[in-house]
């Protein structure tokens, strides 16, 4: 019988649909991260598929331990900068992720979201009305801005990339994208133009960062790229943290470089500030908003990526090519 182990507890229709193909479906009894020993030691038992999440760092030496067993990992997120690839190419291990018009939905109304709470400064006006200093109309009070006949500027025109242009045009906004590749179809459908990064970040009123955790996007944002935006411009970062480069953009934000930012993830996640010790600026800055890495924290999204990584497995166990079998260079 094939034995699946999962690190943490998932959406049901996930584990069910493993179950109903007569897998042993073990899942961690832990409400947290499971421990690297802890992995280890199921590890050891033999399973057939892995079935972690982007807070398990899977390496080389935790491979080692499922093998021979071991013959896919599927990662219920759609980043897979928690796997070392290299490690897994080596030891001919298939590794999938969960892409789905469900996660690309949420992480884009997420951006939106973000966005809108910044133009409307809704987090500070929502804290100063509960603390009960709200004493009467004020034609200055948390003045904003429209979103309408702003520049949104897109850095990484995927999936989620693309939903985001959809629903900014929605609104009314001029969407600009920066990405490797330039595509020309999406642009004629869309109206979206591409343009280089300095135009990007020198146009763009707010900035969506879109993009994959590679060693290429790594500080993609960092003290020049601040420089380059305008001074009343957002940077919104639903990707993953380390894609900015968090020291620089604490900088920016305190000499006043850049308007704000909306954050869902983090250098050092789960850390808000990589150095904690020194500095909480981020925390606060009434001009950050920060949500805990929630973009794709829709019932949706769950749902969709548990089926996706369910069905990943059922693939790769059944002998055929995974729908999202992660490419190895
Ligand atoms: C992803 O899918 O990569 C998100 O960051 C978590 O759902």
């Amino acid at each position: 019988m094939k034995k699946v182990f999962v690190t943490r507890q998932i959406p049901d229709v996930g584990i069910k649909m493993l179950k109903q193909k007569g897998y042993q479906v073990k899942v961690s009894p832990y409400d947290r991260v499971i421990k690297k020993r802890e992995l280890v030691r199921e590890l050891k038992k033999g399973y057939d598929a892995l079935f972690c999440l982007l807070t398990d760092k899977i390496d080389g030496k935790i491979m080692d331990v499922g093998l021979p067993r071991l013959k896919v990992i599927a990662n219920y997120a759609v980043g897979f900068d928690n796997i070392d690839l290299n490690a897994a190419k080596e030891r001919k291990l298939i590794i999938t992720n969960t892409p789905s018009d469900q996660v690309n939905e949420s992480v884009a109304e997420h951006v939106i979201s973000l966005m809108f709470t910044l133009a409307h400064r809704v987090v500070e006006a929502d804290n100063f009305t509960r603390a009960g200093k709200y004493k009467g109309w004020q034609p200055d009070l948390f003045i904003g801005q429209n979103l309408m006949n702003k520049t949104m500027g897109i850095i990484g025109l995927g999936r989620i990339g693309k939903a985001t242009v959809r629903r900014a045009q929605g609104m009314d906004m001029t969407v600009i994208y920066h990405d490797l590749y330039r595509d020309r179809e999406f642009e004629k459908k869309s109206k979206a133009k591409f343009v280089s990064k300095a135009d990007l970040l020198k146009k763009s009123d707010f900035i969506s960062l879109n993009v994959p955790l590679l060693d290429s996007t790594r500080h993609l944002m960092s003290t020049k790229e601040f420089k380059q935006m305008k001074k009343t411009a957002f940077i919104i970062n639903t990707a993953r943290g380390p894609v900015v480069d968090e020291l620089a953009l604490v900088k920016a934000l305190t000499k006043g470089e850049i308007a704000g930012a909306g954050l869902d993830v983090y250098e050092c996640e789960p850390l808000i500030d990589c150095n904690p010790r020194d500095h909480y600026e981020l925390r606060k800055m009434n001009n950050v908003i920060m949500t805990p890495h929630t973009a794709s924290a829709t019932i949706e999204a769950r749902e969709a990526m548990a089926t996706v990584a369910a069905k990943n497995i059922i693939a790769a166990l059944s002998g055929r090519r995974p729908p999202n079998q992660v490419k190895f260079k």
